[in-house]
C-alpha cells in the first residue's frame, strides 16, 4: 500500500504544474489566433489572390501597399504571403523578432537545384546555416581572401581595355559590365586558369535563372503537382545534370590538381578553398566547430555565389552609369572631384576611395533607388505577431527593399536622384541598422559578399568615370533616357545602357 502511494505522490505534483502550463499555453493560442492577419486583398476560395500573381514584384506590391499599409497579407493557394513596406516593420521582422524571420522560402525548383538545400543562401536558419556561412565568410568573401580582390582589378583593367579599344563608338554598357561581373566571379570561383568553358556556365545558370522565376502551381497547390502543364520537372532534372555535368569536371580537376602540386599559397581558387572541407559525407558538428562538405554542398555554393554576386554587382553599375549620364551636374561633379583627387595622370587607386566622397555619394543614392535585389525574401519558422497581427508559421516574407528606399516618411524627394543628400549628417547608412535603407539587407541573412560587392562597383564605377568621356548615342538627351527596369531575382535596367566613349586621362591605358 505504502509503494503504491508513494508511487501515485508524484502525479498530482506534476499534475499541479501541468495544468495551468496547459491551460496557458491554450490561452496563448487562442489570443494569438484571434489576432488578424494584417489587411490585404480580399481573395477567393482555395486560390486565394492568385489573380494578383503579376504584381508579386517591387513595384505592384509598393501599389499594394500604398492601399493596405507597411504591412499586408495575400493568400496564394495554401501559401500565406505577407509584404513589408516600411523600416519600421522592417526592424521588427529583421532584427526584432529574427530568431522567427530568418528562415529562406524555397519552391519546388530551388529546392531541386539547390541540392535540396544543400547551399547557404536557400538553406533555413540553424547549425548548418550557421556553420556553412562562417566558412563562406572566412573563407570565400573574406578581405584577407586576397584572390578575389584581384580579380576584381584584373577584370577591371581587362574591362577598360576593352572601351579603349572602342572609343568613339557606342558601347552597350549594360552587356559590358555583365559581362565583367561575370569574369570576375568566374575566376574568382574555378581560378585564373582560363575563360573556357564560360560560356557553357552562363548557359547553365541562364537556364538556373529561368527555372527559379518559372510559375509552378505546385508550389501553391501541392496536390495539383502531378499536372505539371509546363514540363518543368523534366527541365529542373535536365539543368541540374547539365551542372552536375559541368561542375563535377571541375572539381576532379581541382582534386588532382592538389594530388599533383599540393597546395600553392596565393594561387587558390574557391572550389579550392572548398575542397579543403570535402568528405563523401556531409556532417555538421556546432560542439567541435567542424564542417565536411559534400560535392553538392560545394556545387550549391558556387551557384549561390554566381547568382549572388555576378547581376547583382552588375545591375548597380549599370544603374550607377545610367543615373549620371541623366543628371550631367552629377556626372559634372564626380569627373571633376576625380581630376582634383586622382589626377589626369594616372589612374584611380584603391587608396584614392576615402577621397572620392561625391562618388560614394551617388553610388549610395543608385543602391537607394535601385537596390539589385528588390525583394528580400524571408520565412517564418513559427507563427508570429508583428504590429498587432498575427503572422502563421511557414509564411512567406516578402521585405520590399526597394519600396523602403523610396519612402516618402523617410525620404525628401524620394522619387529624385539626389546624391548630395548623403552629405548630410545623421542621413542612413547601408551597413544595416537604418532600416529606411536595406540594399543588403540587415542581421543574420544580410549580405555576406557586400565589401567585395562595393569593392567592385567602387572600382569600375570609378575607372569608368575617370578614364573616359561618356556621351549619349545618337544626339539623345538625358531627359529621353528610359529608366524602366525588369522583375527577376534582380531588378537591372530594362534597356541596355548604350553610351559613347572618349579618352579622358592622358595616361595610357
Ligand atoms: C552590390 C552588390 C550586392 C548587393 C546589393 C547584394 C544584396 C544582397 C541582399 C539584399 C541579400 C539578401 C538579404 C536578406 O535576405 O535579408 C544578399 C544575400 C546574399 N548575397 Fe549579396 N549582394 C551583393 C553582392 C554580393 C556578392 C559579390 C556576393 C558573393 C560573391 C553575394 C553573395 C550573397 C549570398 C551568398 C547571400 C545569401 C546570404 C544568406 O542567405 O545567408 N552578394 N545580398
Amino acid at each position: 500500500m505504502d509503494s503504491l502511494l508513494q508511487a501515485l505522490q508524484p502525479l498530482p505534483m506534476t499534475l499541479l504544474f501541468t495544468i495551468p502550463l496547459l491551460f496557458l499555453l491554450g490561452l496563448v493560442f487562442r489570443t494569438r489566433r484571434r489576432l488578424p492577419y494584417p489587411p490585404g486583398p480580399k481573395g477567393l476560395p482555395i486560390i486565394g489572390n492568385m489573380s494578383l500573381m503579376d504584381q508579386l514584384t517591387h513595384r505592384g506590391l509598393a501599389k499594394l501597399a500604398k492601399q493596405f499599409g507597411g504591412i499586408f497579407h495575400l493568400r496564394i493557394g495554401y501559401l500565406h504571403m505577407v509584404a513589408v513596406s516600411s523600416p519600421d516593420v522592417a526592424r521588427q521582422v529583421l532584427q526584432v523578432q529574427d530568431n522567427i524571420f530568418s528562415n529562406r522560402p524555397a519552391t519546388i525548383a530551388i529546392s531541386y537545384l539547390t541540392y535540396d538545400r544543400a547551399d547557404m543562401a536557400f538553406a533555413h536558419y540553424g547549425p548548418f546555416w550557421r556553420q556553412m556561412r562562417k566558412l563562406c565568410v572566412m573563407k570565400l568573401f573574406s578581405r584577407k581572401r586576397a584572390e578575389s580582390w584581384e580579380s576584381v582589378r584584373d577584370e577591371v583593367d581587362s574591362t577598360v581595355r576593352d572601351v579603349v579599344a572602342n572609343t568613339g563608338k557606342a558601347v552597350n554598357v549594360g552587356e559590358l559590365v555583365f559581362s565583367l561581373t561575370r569574369n570576375i566571379i568566374y575566376r574568382a570561383a574555378f581560378g585564373s586558369l582560363s575563360h573556357d568553358g564560360q560560356d557553357e556556365f552562363i548557359t547553365i545558370l541562364q537556364e538556373f535563372s529561368k527555372l527559379f522565376g518559372a510559375f509552378n502551381i505546385a508550389d501553391f497547390i501541392p496536390w495539383l503537382g502531378w499536372a505539371d502543364p509546363q514540363g518543368l520537372n523534366n527541365r529542373l532534372e535536365k539543368a541540374r545534370q547539365s551542372l552536375d555535368g559541368f561542375i563535377d569536371h571541375i572539381i576532379d580537376d581541382h582534386i588532382n590538381k592538389k594530388k599533383k602540386h599540393g597546395v600553392v599559397e596565393g594561387d587558390t581558387d574557391m572550389v579550392d578553398e572548398l575542397l579543403a572541407f570535402y568528405s563523401e559525407e556531409a556532417k555538421v558538428n556546432e560542439s567541435d566547430d567542424s564542417i565536411k562538405l559534400t560535392r553538392d554542398n560545394i556545387k550549391a555554393i558556387i551557384m549561390d555565389v554566381m547568382f549572388g554576386g555576378t547581376e547583382t554587382v552588375a545591375s548597380a553599375i549599370e544603374w550607377a552609369m545610367a543615373e549620371l549620364m541623366k543628371s550631367p551636374e552629377d556626372l559634372k561633379k564626380v569627373q571633376e572631384e576625380l581630376a582634383d583627387v586622382v589626377g589626369l595622370d594616372r589612374r584611380v587607386e584603391e587608396s584614392d576611395f576615402d577621397k572620392l566622397k561625391y562618388l560614394k555619394c551617388c553610388l549610395k543614392e543608385t543602391l537607394r533607388l535601385h537596390p539589385p535585389i528588390p525583394l528580400l525574401l524571408h520565412e517564418t519558422a513559427e507563427d508570429a505577431e508583428v504590429a498587432g497581427y498575427y503572422i502563421p508559421a511557414k509564411s512567406r516574407v516578402m521585405i520590399n527593399a526597394w519600396a523602403i528606399g523610396r519612402d516618402s516618411n523617410s525620404w525628401e524627394d524620394a522619387e529624385t536622384f539626389k546624391p548630395s543628400r548623403f552629405l548630410q549628417e545623421g542621413v542612413p547608412d547601408y551597413k544595416g541598422s537604418n532600416f529606411e535603407f536595406i540594399p543588403f539587407g540587415s542581421g543574420r541573412r544580410s549580405c555576406p559578399g557586400m565589401q567585395l560587392g562595393l569593392y567592385a562597383l567602387d572600382l569600375c564605377v570609378a575607372h569608368l568615370l575617370h578614364c573616359f568621356t561618356w556621351e549619349l548615342p545618337d544626339g539623345m538627351k538625358p531627359s529621353e533616357m528610359d529608366m524602366n527596369d525588369v522583375f527577376g531575382l534582380t531588378a537591372p535596367r530594362a534597356i541596355r545602357l548604350v553610351a559613347v566613349p572618349t579618352k579622358r586621362v592622358v595616361c595610357p591605358l
